[in-house]
C-alpha cells in the first residue's frame, strides 16, 4: 500500500467504528509496534526513508488526530446515553434555621408591629447595669438568690436581659421608649427547664401615663400573636426589685387549656394548668432616676421572659430545654 493509501484507508475504518474497542483495535492495527505504518517503514532502503520520513510522520500525526476525535465523539455519545433526562430530579436535602433562630425572629416581627425597636445590649456586664443601677444595692440579699457569673467583682456575664433598660434609657435620653432586646444570658443552673446560657427578651415601654392595663394589652398581644388566638396571660404577684409593683405572667397552656389536667404533667412546663412566661412590673422610679428620667413625668412597665421556654411552651417538642443546643437532627428538623 502507497503512504496516501493507508491514511485513506485508516481514515474510512476508524470513522466507521462504532465502539472504544473497535478503536483500541484499530490503533494497535495502524499505530502499533507492529502496525501498518511500521511495517511500511521497515519495506523502504535507506534512501527511501531519508525522503519518506517526513511524510510518514506527517500521516502518522494525521491519523492520530482522527483516533483522538474519534474517540472523544464517542466519548461523549456514551455520556449522553447514561443522561436519562426523563427522570425526576433529586431535591437537595433543604435546611431550615434553627429553632431558636426562628423564634427570635418571630418574637422580634411580633414586637416590632407594636413599634417596639429591636436592641442587642452587652451580654459582659459591669455592676451597675446588671445590678446596682437596678436597685439592687451591692448587700442586698437579693443578689443571694442570683446564681451569676462574675468575671471579676465588677463585670459579669448578664443573668438577664434587664441590664439593657438603662443603657436604652440613656440611648433614648427622652421618652417615648419602646424597645425590645433580646440576648444571651448566663446563669448558674443546669436542668431540663435551665440551660447555664439561655436567651431573654426584655420589652421597655416609658412614656407619660404608662400603668398595668399596657402591660396586660401587650402580654395578651404577645401570646395571642406567639402562641395562637384565645391564649390570655394572667398576673401573679411577686418581687423584682427593679419594678414595683411585680409580677410573674403566665399563659394557659394550650393542651389542658387552662384546667390542669394529668395528661398535660408530662409537659413539665404546664403546672396547673398555667404556663410561667416570666417577670415582668412598672419599672421602679429608682431605675428611671438612673436612668435620667423623671419619674414624676414618666412611668413605664418592663418585661423579661425566656426565649427557650416560650419555644417549649409552644411547640411542646421536648421537656428538656437543653435539647435545643444538642446537634441531634431528629430533633431539630422539627420546626
Ligand atoms: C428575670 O430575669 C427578670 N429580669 C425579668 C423581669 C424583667 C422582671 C423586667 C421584671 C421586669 P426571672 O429570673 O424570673 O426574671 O427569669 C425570667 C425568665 O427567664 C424565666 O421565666 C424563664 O423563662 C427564663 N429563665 C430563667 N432562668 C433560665 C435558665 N437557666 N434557662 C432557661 N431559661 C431561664
Amino acid at each position: 500500500m502507497t503512504l496516501p493509501e493507508i491514511e485513506n484507508q485508516a481514515e474510512v475504518e476508524i470513522v466507521s467504528a462504532q465502539t472504544r474497542p473497535e478503536l483500541d483495535v484499530l490503533q494497535v492495527k495502524y499505530l502499533g509496534r507492529n502496525g501498518v505504518i511500521n511495517q511500511f517503514l521497515k519495506g523502504l532502503s535507506i534512501d527511501e526513508l531519508k525522503n519518506q520520513g517526513g511524510p510518514v510522520n506527517s500521516v502518522k500525526n494525521k491519523i492520530r488526530a482522527i483516533f483522538l476525535s474519534k474517540y472523544a465523539h464517542l466519548n461523549s455519545q456514551e455520556t449522553q446515553k447514561k443522561i436519562d433526562v426523563t427522570t425526576p430530579g433529586k431535591l437537595p436535602p433543604i435546611g431550615h434555621l434553627h429553632l431558636l433562630t426562628e423564634a427570635i425572629k418571630e418574637i422580634e416581627d411580633i414586637f416590632t408591629r407594636l413599634g417596639f425597636v429591636r436592641r442587642r445590649y452587652p451580654e459582659v456586664e459591669t455592676d451597675w447595669y446588671y445590678a446596682e443601677g437596678l436597685n439592687i444595692p451591692k448587700d442586698h440579699p437579693a443578689r443571694d438568690d442570683q446564681e451569676t457569673f462574675y468575671l471579676n467583682q465588677n463585670v459579669v456575664l448578664t443573668a438577664h436581659t434587664s441590664n439593657g433598660q438603662l443603657h436604652e434609657m440613656e440611648l433614648m435620653k427622652k421618652p417615648p421608649i419602646r424597645m425590645i432586646n433580646i440576648g444571651k444570658t448566663y446563669r448558674r443552673q443546669a436542668s431540663n427547664t435551665h440551660n447555664p446560657m439561655f436567651h431573654q427578651f426584655e420589652g421597655l415601654l416609658i412614656d407619660k401615663n404608662i400603668n398595668i392595663t399596657h402591660l396586660i394589652g401587650v402580654s395578651n398581644y404577645f401570646a395571642g400573636q406567639y402562641f395562637g388566638p384565645d391564649r390570655k396571660t394572667r398576673l401573679r404577684p411577686h418581687h423584682f426589685q427593679f419594678t414595683e409593683p411585680s409580677f410573674e405572667v403566665d399563659i394557659n397552656c394550650h393542651i389542658c387549656n387552662g384546667r390542669g389536667e394529668i395528661d398535660c404533667k408530662k409537659f413539665q412546663v404546664c403546672k396547673a394548668g398555667l404556663l410561667e412566661l416570666g417577670g415582668a412590673g412598672m419599672v421602679h422610679p429608682n431605675v428611671l432616676k438612673n436612668g435620667g428620667l423623671d419619674p414624676q413625668k414618666y412611668t413605664g412597665f418592663a418585661f423579661g421572659w425566656g426565649v427557650e421556654r416560650v419555644i417549649m411552651m409552644k411547640h411542646q417538642v421536648t421537656n428538656n430545654l437543653r435539647e435545643l443546643y444538642t446537634d441531634d437532627l431528629r430533633f431539630l428538623n422539627q420546626s
